[in-house]
């Protein structure tokens, strides 16, 4: 769980600016719900030195000072290149350099590596992408220092079936995911069939949080932080953590669906049922319990059931809402409810040996 700067910030990410979220991050009180990693994507580099080290441009002052600062908050730092010879953005990227940029890093104390692809894809062969991820796994390893390895190629090549071989410990399983809720939603919902891809260490990524960037409304933010939770995904906020609104920070660290995302079993959720745009999704839990989500991707409100019997489970189960972080009560054989248009209602059920209820 954390903060990366690129769909608030952009190029203009600055020292000044990783400092002002880093601190945000704890004073609003992010960092007590969990949120840990500061990580800084695209548009920091600068021009590499006569020897070939890589310099940050005149946004940033010193990154070892700004790796430290964020550690001195009980933070972790994270940070961005390319296994090709640009990034994205057209900055310095890491080609030819893996080994000597790995041991700058951790000369600055980074915790956290973005690696994305972009223009490596003019210097490799897609049949290399492995051996070109796996090359930057070792140069990180042989400088001792443990970072998060965080694989970005848009979900190519079905990364999935080797991130966690070439040392990834989360692996984007899509192309990049800013904007409306058409795109975020088509990109969510296409996650089913991953789970077994996803392990304690190794994780699908489907892309940045867009809570509090002002795309989507109240139901549809609540979608995506629902799916991202029953997904098992990381939960990078990619807001202003400086300004947010109390709805943006009530959503971003909603205890109950924190704890959901972040399960001790680490089980990804799966697709129940699918009846046109509206979607049954679940996800088991520790303890006996199991994360349900109703989806409705409609343009209007609409009741939605889930029979017990479809989670292969068999009633009286104790409910919970998350959202409304209210129990339901003792139900029999079924949960029904209705759906706002775009909505989502999250429910916990567990195993009751109570009689009443519906
Ligand atoms: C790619 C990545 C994004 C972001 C930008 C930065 O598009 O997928 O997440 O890092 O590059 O240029």
């Amino acid at each position: 769980m954390g903060w990366n700067d690129w769909y608030q910030y952009g190029c203009q990410v600055s020292d000044q600016i990783v400092r002002a979220n880093a601190s945000a991050m704890v004073k609003s009180g992010m960092k007590a719900a969990g949120y840990t990693y500061v990580n800084i994507d695209d548009c920091w580099q600068g021009q590499r030195d006569a020897k070939g080290f890589i310099h940050p441009n005149d946004r940033f002052a010193n990154m070892k000072e700004l790796g430290d600062y964020i550690h001195s908050l009980g933070l972790k730092f994270g940070i961005y290149s390319s296994p090709g010879p640009k990034t994205c953005a057209g900055y310095e990227g890491s080609y030819g350099h893996e080994q000597q940029d790995a041991d700058t890093y951790a000369g600055w104390g980074v915790d956290f590596l973005k690696y994305d692809w972009c223009s490596a894809s003019k210097v490799y062969q897609p049949d290399q992408m492995q051996a070109a991820y796996r090359k930057m796994y070792e140069a990180i390893r042989s400088t001792g220092r443990p970072m998060v390895f965080s694989l970005c190629q848009y979900g190519l090549e079905t990364v999935w079936r080797w991130g966690a071989s070439v040392g990834g410990n989360m692996w984007r399983t899509t192309d990049d995911i800013g904007g409306d809720y058409n795109r975020v939603s088509l990109f969510g919902f296409q996650q089913n069939g991953l789970a077994k891809f996803a392990v304690h260490g190794h994780w699908n990524d489907p892309d940045i949080l867009q809570v509090g960037l002002g795309h989507l409304n109240h139901e549809e933010q609540l979608t995506q932080m629902s799916l991202w939770c029953l997904l098992a995904a990381p939960l990078l906020a990619g807001n202003d953590l400086t300004k947010m609104t109390e709805e943006t920070l009530q959503i971003l660290t909603n205890p109950e669906v924190l704890a959901v995302d972040q399960d001790p079993d680490g089980v990804q959720g799966y697709r129940v049922s699918q009846e046109g745009p509206l979607e049954i999704w679940a996800k088991p839990l520790s303890g006996n319990a199991i994360l349900v989500g109703l989806f409705n991707r409609s343009e209007s409100a609409v009741r939605m059931e889930i029979p017990f019997k479809a989670l292969g489970m068999n009633g009286p189960l104790q409910g919970r809402d998350l959202w409304q972080r209210k129990d339901l009560g003792v139900l029999q054989e079924h949960f029904f409810d209705e759906v706002p248009r775009h909505g989502v209602v999250l429910i916990k059920l567990k195993a009751s040996s109570g009689k009443s209820g519906s």
